[in-house]
């Protein structure tokens, strides 16, 4: 039996004043064994990509960058993930850009983006001959248990991916990529669903195995929740994308049955 080993990288201290990989700290990590160079920008913010170019050029080592936490953020008019061999993101649930999971990876080099697909299906893909290890990471839990959400998740996906790489694009469709029928229930999860200050009003009810929640700065909609009965989903969704104002009918007093009949 053939066994895989995954060389663990070797860690370079972070930059003080941009809190990213300090970038003058790379050439000193390099070793004989350094097969790749793995800036990640962090936190929506690009890592230091002049430097990190020249050293992979000197060194003449690849550079992959991991954007996963920084789609649409740019470097010297150019979006992150397209400077190097390839660019990673992600599309897990906590991600700026989420499609629920997944991820995309950006290259220009065809034997890269090969291996990157036989990673993918267990070691054999676009590429007639695979040239090695494979996983079998896929989506398949998601796939079969997310009744309803698979397509519109890879709607979002191919948005984010378009956007990532400085495209427009925004999701079209009405919000079933929130709507989560899983367990056998309608549920709409949509912006904000709590207070972050006293000045923000949140309106919920729960009856007869119902929930709903819709949460208001200055006047307008900024979140809500349907659960059980999520058919008020595209009203919603405009009301909030439209910043609708519902000034005239918030009070101390008001129920959730006068947000209903104002959407
Ligand atoms: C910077 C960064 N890289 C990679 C990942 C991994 O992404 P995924 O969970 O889609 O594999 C994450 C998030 O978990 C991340 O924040």
């Amino acid at each position: 039996m053939r066994e895989t080993y995954y060389r663990a990288g070797r860690f370079v201290d972070s930059d003080l004043e941009s809190m990213q990989i300090d970038a003058t700290k790379i050439a000193a990590a390099i070793t004989d064994n350094t097969k790749l160079l793995l800036p990640v920008h962090i936190a929506g913010t690009p890592a230091d990509l002049d430097t990190i170019g020249q050293v992979a050029r000197e060194h003449k080592i690849p550079f992959i960058e991991d954007a996963c936490q920084a789609p649409l953020a740019v470097w010297r008019g150019q979006p992150v993930g397209t400077h190097g061999l390839g660019g990673c993101f992600s599309f897990q649930a906590s991600k700026n850009l989420t499609a629920g999971e997944g991820g995309a990876v950006l290259t220009n080099d065809e034997d890269f983006a090969n291996r990157c697909y036989d990673f993918q299906t267990p070691g054999g893909g676009r590429a007639k001959a695979s040239k090695g290890r494979g996983s079998n990471f896929r989506m398949t839990e998601f796939q079969g248990r997310c009744y309803g959400l698979w397509a519109p998740a890879r709607s979002q996906g191919t948005v984010a991916g378009q956007n990532a790489v400085g495209i427009p694009s925004s999701f079209q469709d009405d919000p079933p990529s929130t709507k989560l029928k899983a367990l056998g229930v309608d549920l709409l999860s949509i912006g904000q669903f709590s207070p972050n200050v006293p000045e923000e009003t949140l309106i919920a009810e729960s009856k007869d195995g119902e929930y709903r929640s819709f949460l208001f700065r200055e006047g307008k909609m900024v979140g809500s929740i349907l659960l059980g009965d999520a058919s008020l989903s595209a009203k919603v969704k405009a009301a909030i994308e439209s910043k609708k104002d519902f000034t005239a009918i918030l009070t101390e007093e008001t129920e959730v049955q006068s947000i209903l009949r104002a959407l």
